[in-house]
């Protein structure tokens, strides 16, 4: 068996980094100051591009790279398919958001997220170090083209067979993300997320031991302590979200900033009463009375993220967390209200003290 640090320094290396610590890609969450500070303190920027067109891709990168901003990972979820619409459904739920937020209109869930084809060109134009799927493995012609690109391909894995069929279909490295993890569950199979929540304890050995590929733990690391634990599991490096969030480079809502100080890791769960897809949010009052059994279901994704579009907005103009969509990982108490490259070296310099 590998030294723990020995093996993340060299993986690290091999990433252009001079510490094995990659910041998470957050759709809506990741401003280019955040990843900027990442990488200038030796670590690994990231960008979530779900949400934006191709032009915003370019700019963030632009915006990115002008800072001296290096090694980056940029993320796209593989899409899913057209979703089974209800109508009669669908209005049980706009009449249930509008005690929390207006009025949402009838065409509210027809809202249909960017071209996936054009997002991936978009990416792959920019040339960044990595790019990573999640909620799936993207199709082989889009593997042999981050190939041909020498851009490298980091799967997100919530289980051993997601793992296996992401190194069996060429990924360069698995990112294991533990149910413990802020933000969407990258489950393959969505019906199947919360059945199949695993812990990052259980899931780093068990990934390690099946693929013969690097291992990036994610889920629930946010202090020296979870990152060598992580380290002496397997893992070749970690990835940290939630660890970010409070960091002023992040320009989170301060309510969601102030909540995630006070959160103990119960005080987090999965729901899909924001977008449809299952995510580990604070439990916030919308969370706890939507997921009441009296509630009625939430539409599936991405109707649900278009009818809670103006609750959620309004929410963050108010600065109201009750409404807020408030990821978090159950480590969200240990999340410093430090500036981001501190917190870098805070991580690596105690998890190499621990590791000692
Ligand atoms: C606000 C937020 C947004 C996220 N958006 C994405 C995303 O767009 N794509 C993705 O692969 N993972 C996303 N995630 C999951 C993270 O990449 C990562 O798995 C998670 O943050 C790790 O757990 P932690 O938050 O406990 O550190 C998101 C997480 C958060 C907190």
């Amino acid at each position: 068996m590998t030294n723990a640090r020995e093996r993340s320094e060299a993986f690290a290396a091999t990433l252009g980094l001079s510490v094995p610590i990659l910041l998470a890609p957050m759709a809506g969450a990741c401003p280019p100051s955040l990843s900027i500070a990442v990488a200038k303190a030796g670590g690994m920027g990231a960008c979530g591009v779900l949400l934006m067109p191709p032009p915003e891709i370019a700019a963030w990168v632009a915006e990115f790279r002008a800072a001296g901003g290096k090694a980056l990972q940029l993320n796209l979820w593989t899409p899913d398919p057209p979703p089974t619409r209800d109508a009669a459904a669908e209005r049980r739920v706009r009449d249930f958001l509008a005690q929390w937020g207006p009025q949402v209109p009838e065409t509210a869930g027809d809202a249909t997220p960017p071209d996936f084809a054009a997002q991936f060109d978009a990416m792959l134009a920019a040339r960044p170090t990595a790019i990573s799927s999640i909620m799936g493995l993207y199709p082989p012609d889009y593997v042999r083209r981050m190939k041909a690109a020498g851009v490298k391909w980091f799967a997100t894995a919530t289980n051993v067979g997601e793992a296996a069929l992401a190194a069996a279909a060429g990924a360069d490295a698995i990112i294991a993300q533990g149910a413990e993890a802020g933000g969407h569950r990258g489950a393959f199979d969505r019906d199947a997320a919360e059945r199949t929540a695993t812990g990052l304890f259980a899931l780093v050995p068990a990934i390690v031991d099946a693929v013969s590929i690097p291992v990036i733990a994610a889920g629930g690391i946010s202090d020296a302590r979870g990152l060598a634990a992580a380290l002496t599991l397997g893992a070749s490096a970690a990835m940290v979200g939630t660890g970010f969030l409070r960091s002023p480079e992040a320009k989170l809502s301060p309510a969601w900033s102030n909540a995630l100080a006070l959160a103990q890791p119960e005080d987090t769960q999965l729901t899909r009463a924001f977008s449809g897809r299952s995510g580990r949010s604070l439990s916030t009052a919308y969370v706890r009375a939507a997921s009441a059994p009296d509630a009625p279901p939430p539409a599936p994704y991405p109707v649900q993220r278009g009818l809670t579009a103006a609750m959620r907005r309004h929410a963050t103009e108010e600065n109201d967390i009750a409404r807020m969509q408030a990821w978090a990982g159950q480590a969200s108490r240990l999340a410093p209200a430090r500036p981001a490259g501190e917190i870098v070296d805070a991580l690596w310099r105690g998890a190499r003290e621990i590791l000692r």
